[in-house]
């Protein structure tokens, strides 16, 4: 009975190679009649290559705790009326930033320089660009991207808003190489983009400025409030802020003592520029890298050399997921960035006066080696481990 059945499905077998035999043979000497094939749902074509929730993803109203919707937070915020954060928006970004369609020979997507893992950074000095090509400066993390309140963008802060700014590493000769129209042209190939742009925007048209505007969203989405030292501070009144010797009981001593050294202007002075509950600056800085200029910096953009090596001081959240350090990626770890602000920070001209005594010279922080490695201690604290696995900020590609 059983040899039986296999005969017979061994015959089926044959029988269908036969067929599929002539029918290839059919199909490449003559010209195949038209087989209509089913017009995939637009569900389909997403499905077919991407992993997406039939719901999208919170990413608009996120449960912020309390002291992070305080007004002068609130006031940070750089989203412009013109381009809120929506769920269906941020989804479309999601998936751009993840497509190594966005590079001229399909190698590298905007996650190639900013990895989830690696804070939504590179762990390397300079990035590889689709060509092999590096980048001019280290990478920079995209968390907390929202928290700026000047709004501009780049080390150098040449890109006057993150709108301007997302279509710039497309643009770029290093990073992505594909010029405007070209990427237009491309994405509208791609089945599942008419469906996604019809989500996120109400119609199916792809167009550079709504590739730049879902880019912005789903990078202005991705925010960080699940540190340990988010569970401390919630735990406190949102204002006023706490003193800085109020102990965290999440914390341990030495991160409660990082925490003070950070915090105390006469210790590390660190809030100074990295203030408040985002652990950013209102506007650019010199930090005291170089004496002499070696990146003019915010000085070039702006075309004023009593600007010449000011920065973005960026957050420090995360921040011991993004190493190396700085613009030049000079630091390789925490502890050789607390040196410099303890006995490094060097006499520029335009050396921004948080980090100047009275009498005008740099101010090392002159932290003992047990302060050093508090304050270390403190900003791993600022590490939100949920960024590196949360899937709403992941690759949705199958
Ligand atoms: C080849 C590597 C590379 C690729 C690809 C890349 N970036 Fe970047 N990104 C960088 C580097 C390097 C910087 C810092 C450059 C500078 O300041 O001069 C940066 C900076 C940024 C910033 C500025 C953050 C801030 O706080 O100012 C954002 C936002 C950003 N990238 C988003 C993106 C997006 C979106 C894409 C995809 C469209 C992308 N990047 C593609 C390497 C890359
Ligand atoms: C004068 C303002 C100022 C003060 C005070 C200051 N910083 Fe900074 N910080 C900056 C600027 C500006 C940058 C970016 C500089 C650059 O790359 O050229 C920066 C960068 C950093 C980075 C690297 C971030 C990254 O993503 O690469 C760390 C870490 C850091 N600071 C920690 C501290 C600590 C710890 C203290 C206190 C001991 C401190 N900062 C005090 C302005 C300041």
């Amino acid at each position: 009975m059983l040899a039986k059945r296999h005969q017979i499905v061994f015959a089926v077998g044959i029988l269908g190679i036969a067929v599929l035999v002539a029918c290839n043979k059919e199909n490449s000497t003559v010209t195949p009649a038209p087989t209509p094939t089913p017009t995939p749902l637009p569900n389909d074509a997403v499905a077919a290559v991407l992993n997406l929730p039939a719901t999208p993803f919170n990413y608009a109203n996120q449960p912020l705790p309390g002291y992070l919707t305080s007004p002068n937070i609130i006031g940070q915020i750089n989203t412009p009326g013109t381009n809120p954060v929506t769920d269906n928006g941020a989804t479309l970004g999601r998936v751009l930033f993840y497509d190594k369609n966005l590079s001229l020979n399909n190698t590298i997507s905007c996650a190639s320089c900013h990895k989830q893992a690696s804070g939504f950074s590179d762990p390397v000095v300079k990035s590889n660009g689709f060509n092999g090509g590096l980048t001019g400066r280290n990478s920079m993390s995209i968390i907390n991207a929202a928290y700026y309140p000047n709004g501009r963008f780049f080390w150098d802060q040449r890109a006057a808003t993150l709108e301007d700014q997302t279509l710039m590493p497309i643009q770029d000769l290093v990073e992505m190489g594909m010029t405007l129209p070209a990427l237009e042209t491309k994405l509208k190939a791609l089945a599942y983009y008419p469906v996604l742009f019809q989500r996120a925007f109400g119609d199916s048209t792809i167009t550079s400025n709504r590739i730049s505007l879902a880019l912005s969203q789903f990078v202005r989405s991705v925010i960080s409030y699940k540190s340990r030292y988010d569970t401390a501070r919630s735990a406190l009144p949102n204002a006023p802020a706490p003193p800085p010797n109020a102990p965290y009981p999440n914390f341990t001593a030495q991160e409660n003592r990082g925490k003070e050294v950070f915090l105390t202007p006469n210790l590390g002075g660190c809030a100074a520029c990295h203030g408040s509950e985002t652990f950013t600056a209102p506007q650019e800085k010199n930090n005291g890298l170089d004496a002499v200029t070696t990146d003019r910096g915010f000085g070039a953009v702006t075309n004023n050399v009593n600007r010449d090596g000011e920065f973005k001081v960026t957050t420090l959240r995360n921040v011991e997921l993004t190493a190396p350090y700085m613009h030049d990626g000079r630091f390789a770890t925490l502890e050789e960035v607390v040196e410099h602000y303890s006995s490094g920070v060097r006499n520029h001209p335009n050396l921004s006066p948080q980090l100047r005594l009275p009498n005008g010279l740099p101010r090392q922080a002159n932290l003992s080696a047990a302060d050093k490695a508090a304050l270390v201690a403190f900003l791993k604290t600022l590490t939100d481990r949920t960024m590196a696995t949360d899937v709403r900020f992941s690759n949705p590609f199958k």
